[in-house]
């Protein structure tokens, strides 16, 4: 017989325990305390940003503004930064995805540059004249000159070091 129903043995309950899989959310960038660093990568983005000068990180500037930068690649600060359209527009979508909000917005006309912005301003207020001026700097566009880890898009206070 299968069902032995005179079967002493009542089984009241039954758990069943679920054995869930529990997906660790952990990030590579878990040690950095600048978690606002490392958002989301694009190889594109990367490559052909990154060329010139360091990836700008996208959170660093308001949509409007990428939106601006990327529409005059042809005449970008004195240079020629033109990319093929696929190319543009998949850059395109990654900034405006990962653009900047609260402080990194601004009312008004869109800032091309990163280092017009109030925010620059107030956060590089202690750094003096001489320092913007010294050869090893050369231009505040230069972040990688201070900030050691700006190639990773690591702008962390631990990780700046002022040329002498
Ligand atoms: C052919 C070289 C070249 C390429 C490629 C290039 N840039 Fe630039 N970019 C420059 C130069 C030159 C400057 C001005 C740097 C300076 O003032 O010291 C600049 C400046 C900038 C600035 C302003 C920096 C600041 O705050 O002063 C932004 C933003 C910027 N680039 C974004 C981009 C993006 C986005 C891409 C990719 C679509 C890109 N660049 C590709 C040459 C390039
Ligand atoms: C001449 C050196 C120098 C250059 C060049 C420079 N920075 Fe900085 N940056 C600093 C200093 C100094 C601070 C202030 C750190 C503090 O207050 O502890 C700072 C602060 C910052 C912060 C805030 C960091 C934090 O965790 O609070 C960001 C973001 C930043 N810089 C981004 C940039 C970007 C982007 C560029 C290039 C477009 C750049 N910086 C160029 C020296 C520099």
């Amino acid at each position: 017989m299968l069902f032995d129903t005179k079967n002493p043995v009542r089984i009241l309950g039954l758990a069943v325990l679920l054995s869930v899989a529990m997906i660790s959310a952990a990030h590579a960038e878990d040690d950095d305390d600048d978690k606002r660093g490392a958002p989301a990568m694009n190889t594109q983005w990367k490559t052909e940003c990154g060329a010139c000068h360091v990836a700008f990180p996208p959170r660093l500037l308001p949509a409007e503004s990428w939106r601006a930068v990327m529409s005059g690649l042809d005449k970008h600060f004195g240079s020629d930064a033109s990319l093929d359209p696929a190319a543009a527009a998949e850059i395109r979508a990654y900034l405006e995805k990962n653009a900047g909000s609260g402080k990194y917005a601004a009312a008004g006309k869109p800032i091309l540059r990163i280092t017009e912005t109030r925010w620059f301003k107030r956060e590089h207020d202690e750094v003096p004249a001489r320092t913007w001026n010294n050869p090893k700097v050369k231009s505040a566009a230069n972040c990688a000159a201070c900030h050691t880890q700006a190639e990773a898009g690591n702008y962390s206070e631990h990780n700046i070091r002022i040329p002498k």
